[in-house]
């Protein structure tokens, strides 16, 4: 029978994914032809999609981006075989996008059927954890360490401390929390992987449970994810049922239960402790740290809290070994980043490569340019908090320390461009709005400091008396940096300091005039 693909990713169907299949099955139904339609992953080319795909004796053949009107020419064309047809893209991993990237994590995802239990394990699914189940606890956290994992929600702590904190922090009763919350801009790499591979992140938390000693875990899902949820509810009742989760996982002595929470709906619960909070009932109030959550998390308890990506990492790790992980990345950042194309791109998606490679290869390699054909002014790297980096810096190699040196971040891995027409002191006042909208309220910086900072910006962008406000900016950032209780304040500075340093001319002030 033919094999049909059409993703099921929300990207997708917001493009018309559902409409195009179900063209597509009638279509094939008036014509007798038998079909087997497979609702996959994105591959990330959203200029694509919804992409399609059938598969051939020489490999899955793309066709995209499609839509309803035209399905019955696709039929006409005979892409059932892979005809020739206007939206003929040719070999899907032959596309230069897909051909030159590394993908580790997402190695999956636009591949199988997300939901499919079989699939998963017919692409070498719950490898890692087979290997694990036999593993001493310390093994496998060691496993973690030596492959140089670092979180990949913003910190890039290392992985495998923090799970050595908690296999040693002695109690009854342990979590493991995956932070789905994902409110950074630009960001969706979390989102892909619940809705194209769900299975690889019930693994790595699995695993997780093994390795600290935690039975029971969450996945805090942003509650603008639809769509996640559903799938990682389809995929966790499959682990249930066929003994991946529950109790006695495989016949082993381990047991780890697995339920899904739908976030507040607030930047701030992304934050670990206040997601906590949030996990628990309460407000998503920031807590102070010490102490860490691998001490007191969850309840009270020791708590692995990890993001999407970087649990989803460790299935890999488990399989083909550490090594295997750390041989990819530059320096200290090991391994493989996601990288979202957002924002004014002519190519936007997501881009799985090892650490290393540089922001203009994904912008103009990758990305294309700039969607509205200008030249590409700046790029927000990091979410909302992370720094502006001008054309100048576009070389930077992704690696945590590189990006340090600059005062920049590389956060969640997510980028946005922005043309020659953005004004960067509106980014600023945009940074400290969001900043005053999001705020917890716990701490004077972030609480009053942003308000204030809107006000002054303000006075800027009306030409008020630019030099001496621009003081009180960089006044103003200096108090929020160092006094802020989290990165929510202690950031904010970063985005408006990165505008004001490099684009003095858009604050009213010439670079001259910056630098004395
Ligand atoms: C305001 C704020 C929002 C955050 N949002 C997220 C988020 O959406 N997802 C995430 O994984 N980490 C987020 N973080 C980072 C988490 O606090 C924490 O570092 C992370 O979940 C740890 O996981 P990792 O070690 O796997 O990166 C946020 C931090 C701050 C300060
Ligand atoms: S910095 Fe802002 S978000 Fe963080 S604890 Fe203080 S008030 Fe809350």
């Amino acid at each position: 029978m033919n094999t049909v693909y059409i993703p099921r990713d929300s990207s997708a169907i917001s493009l018309g994914a559902n409409l195009v299949a179900a063209a597509i099955a009638k279509e094939a139904e008036s014509r007798n032809i038998p079909l087997n339609i497979i609702r996959n992953g994105s591959r990330g080319m959203f200029w694509l999609e919804p992409l399609v795909e059938v598969a051939t004796s020489v490999g899955r053949i793309a066709y995209g981006p499609v839509t309803t009107d035209q399905v019955a020419s696709l039929f006409d064309a005979g892409f059932l075989d892979g005809g020739q047809h206007a939206l003929s893209l040719g070999p899907t991993e032959e596309l230069p996008w897909m051909k030159h990237q590394e993908r580790l994590t997402f190695a999956r995802v636009g591949i199988t059927d997300p939901v499919s239990l079989q699939d998963y394990l017919a692409h070498d699914g719950y490898k890692g954890l087979r290997n694990a189940i036999d593993m001493a606890p310390q093994d496998i956290v060691q496993q973690v360490t030596d492959s140089g994992l670092r979180g990949r929600g913003g910190a890039a702590f290392p992985t495998g401390i923090k799970w050595k904190t908690v296999l040693e922090a002695p109690a009854e009763q342990k979590y493991v929390v995956c932070n789905a919350d994902e409110g950074d801009s630009g960001t969706f790499s979390d989102r892909m992987i619940m809705e194209g591979d769900p299975f690889v992140l019930i693994e790595g938390m699995t695993i997780a449970g093994i390795a600290v000693g935690a039975t029971q875990g969450y996945i805090y899902v942003r509650s603008e994810y639809p769509h996640s949820i559903a799938a990682l509810n389809l995929a966790i009742k499959s682990a249930y049922e066929a003994g991946y989760l529950g109790r006695g996982i495989l016949g082993s002595r381990h047991d780890f239960y697995l339920e899904v929470r739908r976030a507040a709906g607030a930047y701030v619960c992304g934050e670990e402790t206040a997601l906590l909070e949030s996990l628990e009932g309460k407000r998503g109030l920031v807590r102070f740290k010490p102490p860490l959550p691998a001490i007191s998390g969850l309840f009270g308890k020791p708590t692995v809290i990890n993001n999407v990506i970087s649990l989803a990492s460790v299935p890999i790790i488990l399989d083909k070994g550490s090594v295997y992980y750390r041989d990819y990345g530059m320096g200290r950042s090991r391994g493989t980043l996601p990288i979202q194309l957002a924002g004014n791109i002519k190519h936007g998606g997501l881009v799985e490569k090892a650490f290393g490679v540089t922001l203009r290869e994904l912008l103009y390699d990758y990305g294309g340019g700039s969607a509205s054909g200008r030249p590409i002014k700046a790029v927000q790297v990091g979410g909302p908090l992370g720094a502006y980096l001008p054309e100048s810096q576009f070389d930077t190699p992704l690696d945590y320390e590189e990006f340090g040196k600059l005062w920049a971040v590389l956060g969640h891995g997510g980028i946005v461009a922005f043309d020659d027409t953005v004004d960067m002191a509106h980014m600023a006042r945009y940074a400290f709005e969001f900043c005053a909208v999001e705020s917890c309220g716990k701490c004077t910086p972030c609480r009053i400091g942003s308000t204030r900072g809107v006000e002054v910006m303000d006075k800027i962008i009306a030409g008020t008396d630019p030099a001496k406000h621009i003081a009180l900016v960089r006044d103003l950032g200096d108090t929020m940096l160092n006094g802020s209780l989290c990165a929510l304040g202690g950031m904010t500075p970063y985005p408006v300091l990165s505008a004001l340093n490099h684009f003095p001319e858009d604050f009213g002030i010439s670079k001259k005039e910056q630098a004395a």
